[in-house]
């Protein structure tokens, strides 16, 4: 074993919370990224709390962490005008048997930062957001397709789309054969996919932006985190043209693109989207979004056929929507997306530079917008390797930086940037050993991480 290898980093308290986790709750995580099988092997932290961009397992360890709460820390953990509000709120009842001024208050606030849309209805998953607005579509429609961009990994938790991964058990074939996919950045495709359905595909559901190159084995298209330019417009001509609506996924482009979403920065208004994650920096809020006259069929403004447009328990929850208005504000007053993009920028521009440096530079790839960044991890053959990426993983944790990606959060400072590049580059130096011996193997520490989406544990 190599002696720069992560030696004597252990984490024997979180082994034990992974089996007490596994033991009561099926996966041991509450969603399937955060899982045991997505670290390497006895090195999964299981967190004891967060404090700005930092986090502490319950070992002791302090990391630098990325991707907080799966994109939805973007201001980092216990933000304190954020804690203030909720604060506020907890103090004065969290759910009423009426809706509470604070929900008309969020709905305002809500539209004045994404002024693209002009009605809006809270709940609490981004999956239930992205449903409704499904079946919105199929209502005013009167078609039961949907198409789905099949470059982008993740839209909901419910079977319209769960049927089209390899998690698929339990979602009845007459559901999938509902749903069809188009390729991102590729309107004659998605042309032809609506063409060869006329008349049947009541919506195209895509996020705006995140496509980062081709996952294995399809054909390639250009990698970068910007759509072509035209592509969304053109989206929105065809959308029109064979009379389907067209819905922005914004959970992660939202709050990261700029404060009124890749909507906001790109100016194509689509018909309908949705939000979440760092809407509520941690609390539970989504939203769907958009134009009245569709929003308003679940309403009872309308003559027709009503349709169930969430109805939610907790979608009034006070507290929460306190958290969103002062995530909005703060992302206003202390302009979050653009340090966001600074602190992307640097941390893309250092770990690029490491990787070069230690001689991995096509290997160790930084992907994406820099308020969203991924990173890839490719082997001798440059093709994408889970080994590689398990190797790279630990030698991150045993550096203290917790970063299943790069996504930042506006808590990091330059310092811990700047410690993090360092850990990187520490980390490509073992790789650069590993490449040359055409094999990872010895440093794994036991298998390697595995893909959320796949039909066997
Ligand atoms: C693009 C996108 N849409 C929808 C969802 C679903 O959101 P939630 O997990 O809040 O249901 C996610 C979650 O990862 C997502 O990334």
């Amino acid at each position: 074993m190599d002696t720069e290898d992560t030696g004597e980093f252990l984490l024997p308290r979180s082994r034990m919370a992974n089996e007490r986790l596994h033991a009561v709750i099926p996966g041991g995580a509450h969603t399937y990224a955060k899982g045991d099988d997505q670290y390497p092997e006895n090195l999964a932290p299981v967190i004891s709390h967060g404090r700005g961009a930092h986090v502490w397992d319950v070992d002791g360890n302090r990391y630098i962490e990325y991707g907080s709460g799966l994109r939805s820390v973007s201001l980092g953990h216990a933000h304190p005008r954020v804690i203030e509000a909720v604060r506020r709120e907890l103090d004065r009842g969290s759910n009423f048997v009426r809706p509470s001024i604070v929900e008309a208050e969020a709905a305002e606030r809500f539209l004045a930062t994404v002024p693209t849309a002009e009605m809006v209805k809270f709940a609490k998953n981004g999956s239930d957001a992205t449903t409704a607005a499904v079946r919105l579509a199929r209502a005013a429609t009167g078609r039961p397709r949907v198409a789905v961009c099949a470059d982008h990994p993740f839209f909901s938790v419910d079977d319209w789309f769960i049927g089209t991964t390899p998690m698929s058990a339990g979602v009845p074939a007459a559901t999938n054969e509902l749903t069809v996919a188009f390729p991102y950045g590729d309107l004659a495709a998605t042309e032809e996919l609506l063409s060869r359905h006329r008349d049947e595909i009541a919506c195209l559901i895509l996020e705006p932006a995140t496509h980062t190159g081709p996952p294995p084995g399809r054909r390639p298209r250009p990698s970068t985190p910007d759509p072509t330019p035209g592509y969304l417009a053109g989206l929105r001509e065809l959308a029109d043209r064979h009379g389907c609506v067209l819905i922005f996924d914004e959970m992660i482009t939202g709050f990261r693109w700029s404060e009124a979403g890749a909507q906001g920065l790109y100016g194509v208004v689509p018909d309908l989207s949705t939000f979440g994650k760092a809407l509520g920096n941690g609390f539970a809020v989504s939203a769907l979004a958009g134009r009245r006259d569709l929003m308003e069929r679940g309403g009872l403004r309308h003559p027709g056929d009503r349709v169930f447009l969430l109805s939610t328990t907790h979608g009034a929850e006070t507290h929460s929507l306190a958290a969103a208005m002062a995530v909005q504000t703060t992302y206003v007053e202390e302009g979050v997306t653009a340090r966001l993009h600074a602190l992307g920028e640097r941390l893309a521009a250092g770990v690029r530079d490491a990787a070069a440096s230690m001689g991995v530079g096509d290997h160790v790839v930084v992907r994406g917008r820099a308020s969203n960044l991924v990173f890839a991890t490719l082997d001798e053959n440059r093709r994408p390797s889970q080994r590689y990426r398990t190797l790279f993983l630990r030698r991150l944790l045993a550096g203290g930086v917790l970063a299943p990606s790069f996504v930042v959060s506006g808590a990091l400072d330059d310092a811990d940037i700047d410690q993090t590049v360092d850990v990187v580059a520490q980390a490509c130096a073992v790789y650069r050993k590993a490449l040359d011996a055409a094999d990872p193997t010895p440093w794994l520490g036991g298998r390697p991480v595995k893909p959320v989406f796949r039909r066997l544990a």
